[in-house]
């Protein structure tokens, strides 16, 4: 089994980035943290990020065909892109939204997501962690459906 995880704008920046917010770790942490938890739970994953909404576009389109869930951090773009939450429900991949912050306790205009309507499930305000339950969730979601 293979989860794409693909992480959006400003994400690179995490480890100095608003730390009150989004903490210490780097995404290079974190995606150390999804790593060793994928490999506790027997699957494969390919962990990516971009600032580029197009290019997250492209990879979810590409991931159809390829990976059997994805795990997505949209950023900014929750908020705003119809064309990832499109390109999330072409894909027909089963999918986790994750924050690593509570948005609903932030600012209003994050209040909304565009994207957790064609998502299995949301997970947000566990920091990183969030990404290793997301990842736990999707696994048993993937094969309690199983042919
Ligand atoms: C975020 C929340 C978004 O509102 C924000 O734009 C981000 C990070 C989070 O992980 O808490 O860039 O997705």
């Amino acid at each position: 089994m293979k989860i794409l995880v693909l992480h959006g704008p400003n994400l690179g920046l995490l480890g100095s980035r608003e730390p009150g917010i989004y903490g210490h770790l780097t995404l290079a942490d974190i995606n150390r943290q999804i790593a060793d938890a994928a490999s506790e739970f027997g699957v494969e994953v390919e962990c990516k990020q971009t600032d580029i909404e197009g290019e997250l576009v492209q990879w979810i389109g590409q991931a159809g065909g390829e990976v059997d869930g994805l795990i997505i951090n949209p950023a900014a773009y929750t908020h705003t892109s119809v064309a990832i939450r499109d390109a999330i429900s072409a894909s027909k991949l089963k999918t986790v939204e994750v924050h690593l912050s509570n948005t609903h306790a932030r600012e209003e205009f994050r209040h909304i997501s565009l994207t957790a309507p064609v998502c299995v499930a949301q997970i947000q305000g566990f920091g990183p962690a969030g990404y290793c339950l997301a990842l736990k969730g999707l696994v048993d979601v993937l094969h309690s459906t199983e042919d």
